[in-house]
């Protein structure tokens, strides 16, 4: 065996070898117990032959180090690259928004709190006696009906409107007082664009002396034009609730023609707002009022209707379904 020419060809080994597998071939190849080098350094009987067999198998020995350090960080460095990379920017946390219904909420409740009205939120389920009876509702009501309100038992309801409120703030306060309630309703409706069983109304009711139907418009005036812009005009249109007299029902100008008519507003130029009106004496003498010295108005309006309008929403079903696709969008 030629010293100089196995030294070489296992330095060329040791330089070929890419990967830490490829270099053990070549160790067991040129270093290992069965190699030509163990061998031969088995045999040696001179000195000067061993000499140089040991110098060998050292610089083999130091190359197969050398290598393996080599080998070791590239694989490191390679292995970091894969996990992270510092000059990416990194991942962005999704990041929620409220409900348009809720942000209507929010609109509306600022818009109130702006006239110097206070915000009370209600119980969703109600006694009859507050739902109907002090809200001056006749026997006959169809609203009384288990086919039109979904009754938990006996007399106990989900309220159908946010009225309910009314009675509980003549009771609990003195007069003057104003208030904006806001909240969930229940109807036993059929579900289609404008209707669903779930719903949210916010009321607002004023009592003070020589409150009249005037204060009334131009307190929704203000509401309307906050929540759909200076340009809008509102009309009155006489109607009948049980609990105000007399009842009217608000209309604002529409947005889309500017009053001119369109499909929207079936062509009159005018969007129905709600119910409104002065509040009845005998809801007044209910809690305790003295209709001689107080009078009042009050008014309920959907949130929906308003959601509807404000973002032109053709169907109220989508504001339930929770897709994400449609709900990004406000
Ligand atoms: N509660 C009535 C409804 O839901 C609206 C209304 C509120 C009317 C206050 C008059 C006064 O239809």
């Amino acid at each position: 065996m030629d010293a100089r020419t196995y030294e070489q060809e296992a330095l060329a080994a040791i330089e070929d070898a890419s990967t830490a597998g490829e270099l053990d071939d070549a160790r067991i190849r040129y270093l290992g117990r069965k190699s030509e080098l163990r061998l031969a350094l088995r045999e040696v009987r001179e000195r000067e032959t061993g000499m140089e067999l040991n110098r060998v198998r050292l610089a083999i020995e130091a190359a197969f180090e050398a290598k393996e350090e080599v080998l070791r960080g590239a694989a490191d460095a390679r292995a970091l690259e894969e996990t992270i990379d510092i000059t990416l920017p990194g991942d962005r946390a999704p990041r929620g928004h409220l409900h348009p219904i809720t942000q209507i909420r929010r609109e509306v409740e600022d818009a109130f709190l702006g006239l110097g009205y206070h915000v009370r939120y209600d119980r969703e389920i109600e006694t009859a006696e507050y739902n109907f009876d002090k809200l001056e509702f006749p026997p006959w009501h169809p609203a009384r009906s288990p086919r039109a309100t979904f009754f938990l038992n006996g007399d106990v309801v989900l309220r159908t409107e946010t009225s309910p409120s009314q009675i509980h703030e003549m009771e609990e306060h003195e007069p003057p007082m104003y208030m904006v309630s806001i909240g969930r309703c229940y109807r036993r409706d059929t579900i289609d664009a404008t209707h669903y069983p779930i719903f949210h109304q916010f009321e607002g009711l004023a009592i003070d002396r020589g409150i009249t139907l005037a204060d009334l418009k131009g307190t929704l005036l203000h509401v309307m034009r906050m929540l759909f812009g200076e340009d809008r005009a509102v009309r009155f249109r006489t109607h009948y609730f049980p609990f105000t007299e007399p009842s009217i029902e608000p209309d604002v100008s529409c947005g889309i023609c500017g009053g001119k008519g369109c499909r929207t507003c079936r062509n009159s130029g005018w969007l129905e707002m709600g119910g409104a009106g002065m509040v009845d004496p005998a809801v007044l003498r209910n809690c305790g009022i003295d209709p001689e010295e107080w009078s009042g108005f009050a008014f309920g309006c959907g949130l929906e209707r308003v959601a509807q309008l404000r973002h032109n929403i053709p169907d109220i079903r989508v504001l339930w379904e929770n897709d994400l696709r449609v709900l990004r969008q406000f």
